[in-house]
């Protein structure tokens, strides 16, 4: 070869390579939304508004969060929660990281057997529906706990969107009544759920129809007047337990009064130079997406390519061993010795990579006991403040609309957060969901959760903010948005948007969006040994909402650009959007 044929070959090597990591002019998804101040993504327009305006009002990054978080208890209630619980991860502009754990515990009156039937069956529907799937929830708890330590506004401040949202109503627009859609057989069940979200056609609000939820409105105000108590004792936590006890629940009053927040160090690991800051037990999270990079960091994933036979083996297999790991050694850290140092250890990593063959699949029986899957609504949120301060908050009801109940007069709805518990050891949940001992029934425990809200550094700064919904997906979606980012070089809004593929141990499948793959992709992947095919019950999954400091993507990050933060919301979801300043 002459030189100049080199010379020629080597300058369409370097086009080809900037084509595929500077590339933000030829994206094919949206550009990202860029602003100079900060930046607020959530899965429902409104919400992201109320945020931008407590930052605009001087608020930070955890006001915003608080703010956006009882907003979207009234915008968005298929996921946006009072009666739930979740997670929410924080890194301020000095350094300092946290996790606040507001998840939901189970009541004093649970047992480890209480969705079994005589014969030791699980009753159908009992951990998913009604008042005995509830968990004792710890949004207000969490979203309190977060305004009191790291927030500065006054808590009537970052309540008052949301009271006046659900007293005076928000209009519904497309996007806004397409998330609505599929809940209205569940709400109508339950007598004080179903009038106030549906019309007397048994039909949500349209396009340019107004909701008002003024039950909400006034458990709004008496947490606003009282704060905690105006949830966990008095009027709203007496309707609460009696409902309960009505529907065969079995709440308590001591349960709700002796909620506490656990404040937790967040997981960490380093990835090419990228330092991940994410969710410890009981979020499954951060550990998990944590030992897959791990044991990732070894392949040369930019090289191999996005969506390249080779990648996807690698990521089908660090996932399969990571999820037995999920599902087997984790569990609420009050009651498990979780093994976090030795999962995210670079031995454990270095193992893994050994029973990796580069060429053929794993066989998932042949790796300890069984497997899993999870249920449908969940909702995270991404903020960054002016100062540089990082929230990522993932919180949810569960199920859509959570159990489907409503205390009369409260207008709050409960999770369904109890399904998230191992039923019984060794038997499948609805959702085919095996898991082990660590995540067995105890009172007052926490059902191990998926949700990963994280926060992505580099040289002692923010570089990103992101999470999901999607059940047990949750943790592969945030993964490859990392992955898609760092290794492939794609904007924040390409990353969330590219079609995803989940290995989850068991079952011994390959999920993937439709076009996630190329035909030939499918057929070498097969040839290996895998199985990949679109989920029927769940072709497309997750709501990304995800933020990128300095540029759009990481190879186009210009100082002299005056915005600084790149927003973008998955299009995925249909109400959500990323708003800045
Ligand atoms: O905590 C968990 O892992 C689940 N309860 C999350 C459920 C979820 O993401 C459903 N959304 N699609």
């Amino acid at each position: 070869m002459s030189i100049h044929t080199l010379r020629r070959r080597s300058g369409i090597v370097a086009l080809a390579l900037l084509l595929q990591t500077g590339a933000a002019a030829l994206a094919a998804s949206p550009k990202p939304v860029a602003a100079e101040h900060g930046m607020v993504v959530t899965a429902q327009h409104t919400a992201s508004d109320v945020g931008v305006a407590i930052l605009q009002n001087g608020g930070n990054a955890v006001d915003a969060a608080v703010a956006v978080g009882y907003a979207l208890a009234v915008t968005y209630p298929r996921a946006g929660n009072l009666g739930g619980g979740g997670f929410m991860t924080i890194r301020m502009a000095d350094g300092r990281t946290t996790f606040l754990d507001f998840r939901e515990k189970a009541p004093l009156g649970a047992t480890k057997d209480m969705y079994l039937d005589a014969s030791g069956k699980p009753v159908k529907g009992a951990s998913t529906s009604g008042w005995l799937a509830v968990g004792v929830p710890g949004t207000v708890a969490g979203l309190e706990y977060a305004r009191a330590h790291y927030g500065t506004k006054d808590r009537a401040d970052l309540i008052a969107p949301a009271l006046t949202y659900a007293r005076d109503g928000f209009t519904f627009d497309a996007g806004d009544a397409a998330a609505f859609a599929g809940g209205s057989a569940k709400l109508a069940m339950d007598p004080s759920a179903g009038p106030i979200f549906l019309g007397d056609d048994g039909k949500p609000p349209a396009s340019g129809e107004r909701l008002v939820q003024p039950d909400l409105a006034t458990t709004l105000a008496t947490i606003s007047e009282t704060g905690v108590d105006g949830f966990y004792r008095g009027a709203t936590a007496e309707a609460i337990v009696a409902a309960s006890k009505a529907g065969g629940g079995v709440l308590s009053q001591e349960d709700l009064a002796d909620y506490r927040v656990r404040e937790l160090k967040p997981v960490t690991c380093d990835y090419r130079g990228y330092t991940v800051i994410s969710s410890p037990p009981p979020s499954s999270g951060g550990v998990i997406i944590c030992e897959i990079l791990n044991i990732l960091k070894a392949y040369p994933l930019g090289e191999s390519g996005s969506g390249s036979a080779k990648t996807v083996h690698w990521m089908i297999e660090a996932m399969r061993h990571a999820y037995v790991d999920r599902n087997t050694e984790l569990g609420d850290p009050d009651f498990v010795d979780n093994p976090v140092d030795r999962l995210l250890s670079e031995a454990h990593a270095a193992e893994i990579r050994e029973e990796i063959d580069p060429d053929h699949a794993g066989v998932s029986a042949d790796l300890k006991p069984e497997g899993f899957g999870e249920s449908h609504e969940t909702t995270h949120y991404s903020i960054v403040d002016e100062a540089g301060n990082a929230v990522a908050v993932t919180y949810t009801l569960n199920g859509s609309y959570g159990a489907g109940v409503m205390a009369p007069g409260t207008g709050v709805l409960m999770n369904n957060e109890m399904d998230d518990f191992t039923q019984k050891p060794g038997v499948p949940n609805l959702y085919g969901l095996v898991q082990g001992e660590a995540n067995a029934i105890a009172p007052k425990k926490s059902p191990l959760s998926s949700m990963s809200p994280t926060i992505v550094t580099k040289d002692g700064k923010v570089a990103m903010v992101i999470g999901s919904p999607g059940g047990s997906r949750i943790i592969t979606i945030t993964l490859e948005a990392i992955l898609n980012v760092i290794d492939h070089g794609m904007t924040i809004q390409e990353a969330i948007d590219a079609p995803r593929i989940h290995h989850q141990w068991l079952p011994d499948t390959v999920a993937m969006e439709p076009f996630a793959l190329s035909p030939d992709t499918v057929a070498k992947l097969e040839a290996m040994g895998h199985t990949v095919a679109v989920d029927k019950d769940w072709p497309v999954w997750g709501e990304a909402a995800g933020i990128l400091v300095g540029g759009p993507s990481l190879a186009d990050q210009d100082p002299k650009r005056p915005q600084r933060y790149f927003g973008a919301e998955d299009s995925r979801a249909a109400a959500g959007a990323a708003r800045g300043y």
